[in-house]
């Protein structure tokens, strides 16, 4: 029975998610990988803060420090949120002989050159699936597929909330503020909602993206980050009137000539035609244009815990992997 022991920056929606999927499946993982995956240490803001029973209180801790630094563990997963703790408690874990798994897209959209050299230096393993798209394996596809085919767009639905808020929109009638609300209430807002319904979380998801692909900063042209809080009622009647859905969309188009990539980030009218035109509630897609591959479309689940906690999990599972622990996959 191998072993990796694990380190918990934060235990909000989806921390605790994580732990209830651990628990789920601790004895499938160890009969059928023969690997157990242990929680060691949680960090958390607040020790008295109430919380669900899944959550063993005596791994409780408020210092990150403490739990990047513990020789017993192997990984780190930082799901705080947030760029100033996370940057430093991810940094400080790397250079301390931890591999990191993050589902934080505004780290990683800002810091994430930073923090792959950093995890090269001291010979560490990052990895950050969850960070778009929740539990769709894009990251997946973009590392391991695509060599032969050259990607010449992205396009898709990268912010599970604003979905969900356009959907309830279309279907209920519904204000946009009352369908916020609602999103919130099932936890697929971020901590400060204005990172969603102003695009600039679908906006950090595309950023990690261009980064997996190896598309240079400097090459990356676009202007404006559009968000859904000017949609009114009458806008989306008038898409109705014209069978149209309007969707927060993120688009990038590669120009050959130039080598440069075109980005695009905002709300759009769609036709029924449209590939994305049916993807409704908190479901996210992207379609992945290939030269020679045609167009692929992935779509899944965008947010919400359990389907965060799972990719969470299949990067600690890629990293014990590489980390030689002997799997039988
Ligand atoms: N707030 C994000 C969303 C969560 O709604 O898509 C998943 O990244």
């Amino acid at each position: 029975m191998d072993n990796i022991n694990i380190g918990l920056l934060g235990c909000g929606v989806v921390g605790t998610g994580i732990l209830r999927v651990l628990a789920d499946k601790r004895d499938t993982l160890r009969k059928e990988r023969g690997l157990s995956i242990d929680v060691r240490g949680i960090v958390v803001r607040d020790l008295d803060q109430p919380r669900d029973n899944i959550v063993d209180t005596a791994k409780l801790h408020t210092d990150w420090i403490q739990v990047c630094a513990d020789d017993d563990i192997d990984v780190v997963i930082e799901v705080m949120g947030g760029t100033d703790s996370a940057r430093d408690a991810v940094l400080y874990a790397l250079r301390h002989g931890k591999s990191v798994v993050t589902a934080n897209k505004e780290l990683m959209a800002k810091y994430g050159e930073e923090i792959r050299r950093v995890a090269r230096e001291y010979g560490q393993f990052v990895r950050f699936e969850a960070s778009v798209l929740a539990g769709i394996p894009v990251v997946h596809t973009l590392e391991t597929y695509f060599h032969i085919s050259q990607i010449v767009r992205l396009r898709g639905i990268m912010n599970g909330t604003s979905n969900y808020i356009l959907t309830r929109m279309h279907q209920e009638g519904l204000a946009f503020a009352d369908a916020l609300r609602a999103a919130q209430a099932l936890g697929y807002a971020e901590a400060n909602p204005d990172m969603d319904v102003d695009g600039i979380d679908a906006w950090c998801k595309l950023q990690i993206l261009l980064d997996c692909i190896g598309v240079p900063q400097d090459a990356r042209v676009g202007t404006e980050i559009g968000g859904i809080r000017s949609i009114s009622q009458a806008d989306i009647r008038t898409a109705q009137t014209q069978n149209c859905k309007i969707k927060h969309i993120v688009s990038a188009e590669w120009d050959v000539a130039s080598g440069l990539v075109n980005w695009h980030v905002g709300p759009e009218t769609l036709t029924l035609d449209d590939p994305l035109y049916a993807i409704d509630d908190v479901q996210n897609a992207i379609c992945i244009d290939g030269d020679a591959s045609g167009t692929i479309t992935l779509s899944g689940p965008g947010a919400g815990a359990l389907p965060t906690a799972s990719a969470v999990l299949e990067d600690v599972l890629k990293i014990a992997q590489k980390l030689q622990v002997s799997l039988s996959v």
